[in-house]
């Protein structure tokens, strides 16, 4: 049996932040708490997010100590301000760290710490039984699509480990995707978490299982990251291209439900020992690891994995070209186009710590979805070629 999952409602356009306060009231929910960063309150977004609530009479308090990658504290944190303000609901504003924040103080606030005993990879998801606050999701940036996703990865004081937590009511109620909110985001962070949402559609699309609607999603999502990117790099306050790169966040987040590849196993260690940001890591990754996959492709002809390259080729050449080997070259100009230097070498990665970063990407989970197996041989050549 295969178990297809889809997203939650999403309202998507300009402006569409300003329908939260009817939808909050319709629940009957008027005091809550909204779970940021300092560089949003700083950035004077939360302001705008309180001013449009507090007008319909909403009481909207700040928690904004979430850390970029979101660690076991900041939700002890959020759970005891949650419960101190007797709040009725939550909102997670900002990147993938606010929603995985507020995806785990919502689960914590009703269920027994510790943390550590929800952990997915120990069956944690069975022990969240307790009904749940609600929790509305406004995405600042479009990468990594957590806004639609059942799961958060949070680092656990004992053990130092990104951890994951999974449960299907971990997934928001509502996800506004307002592309007026995106306007601000830097180019470098803008190119860096597009290519996280490529790089989510890409992977998904290659996972060798029988999947026809999350393999449509996956190409779509291509396909509009392929034709907004660069006019959001370009022009950072076109809404349409930043609008279209939101929805297409959520695409690569939702087709994901069917895997990630070897990409993302070497990106992990990429951030974790190197501090490269995800998206930057795996836009990096691409070319090589696509070379390789599809020399394997040919060589063991994977009927299924060509048809797919030569499809994804299809759309990035805009129909004109189908031999996949020119894959990694129209890649390549596309990631160069979103201002992205290729080279780890440029990031401070040496090939001395090549044996470390291929030890570490074999034992990350995700390569285990990639449609044929990876060794460890394979990520240092990779790796090597990413230099
Ligand atoms: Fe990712």
């Amino acid at each position: 049996m295969l178990q297809y999952n889809f997203p939650t409602t999403i309202l998507f356009g300009e402006n569409s932040l300003k329908d939260l306060p009817t939808l909050l009231k319709d629940r009957g929910l008027k005091n809550l708490l909204l779970v940021t960063d300092k560089g949003l309150v700083k950035a004077g977004v939360s302001k705008k997010v309180i001013k449009i609530l507090s007008s319909k009479s909403i009481t909207l308090d700040i928690f904004d100590e979430v850390h970029s990658n979101p660690i076991e504290e900041d939700v002890t944190k959020g759970v005891t301000a949650f419960k101190n303000g007797k709040y009725d609901g939550l909102i997670a504003l900002g990147g993938g760290s606010a929603m995985d924040a507020a995806k785990t103080i919502r689960f914590m606030v009703t269920h027994e710490p510790p943390l550590a005993q929800y952990d997915d990879a120990l069956g944690g998801d069975k022990k969240i039984v307790h009904p749940l606050p609600p929790l509305f999701a406004i995405p600042t940036t479009a990468g990594t699509g957590s806004e639609v996703g059942r799961s958060s990865v949070i680092t656990l004081k004992e053990t130092g480990k990104k951890t994951i937590f999974f449960h299907p009511g971990l997934m928001p109620d509502i996800v506004i995707l307002d592309s007026t909110l995106t306007i601000g985001l830097p180019a470098g962070v803008t190119a860096a978490t597009g290519m996280d949402a490529f790089t989510h559609c890409l992977e998904a699309y290659l996972v060798d299982s029988f999947h026809p609607m999350a393999d449509a999603i996956a190409v779509s999502g291509m396909k509009l990251i392929f034709e907004n990117l660069p006019q959001v790099i370009q022009d950072p306050e076109n809404l349409d291209a930043r609008g279209k790169m939101l929805l297409a966040a959520t695409m690569g987040a939702t087709a994901f439900q069917k895997g990630l590849g070897m990409i993302h196993s070497m990106a992990h260690p990429l951030s974790a020992k190197h501090g490269l940001h995800h998206g930057l890591a795996n836009a990096l990754l691409i070319p090589s690891s696509l070379e390789f996959t599809i020399q394997k492709s040919t060589d063991r002809k994977l009927k299924s994995l060509n048809d797919k390259l030569k499809n994804i080729t299809e759309i990035i050449s805009c129909n004109t070209l189908v031999d996949s080997d020119n894959l990694p070259y129209l890649l390549r100009g596309f990631i160069n186009s979103t201002g992205i230097n290729f080279g780890l070498e440029n990031e401070n990665i040496s090939e001395d710590d090549i044996p470390q970063l291929a030890q570490l990407a074999v034992e990350d989970s995700c390569h285990l979805t990639h449609p044929f197996t990876i060794t460890k041989e394979d990520f240092h050549h990779t790796l090597i070629n990413a230099l």
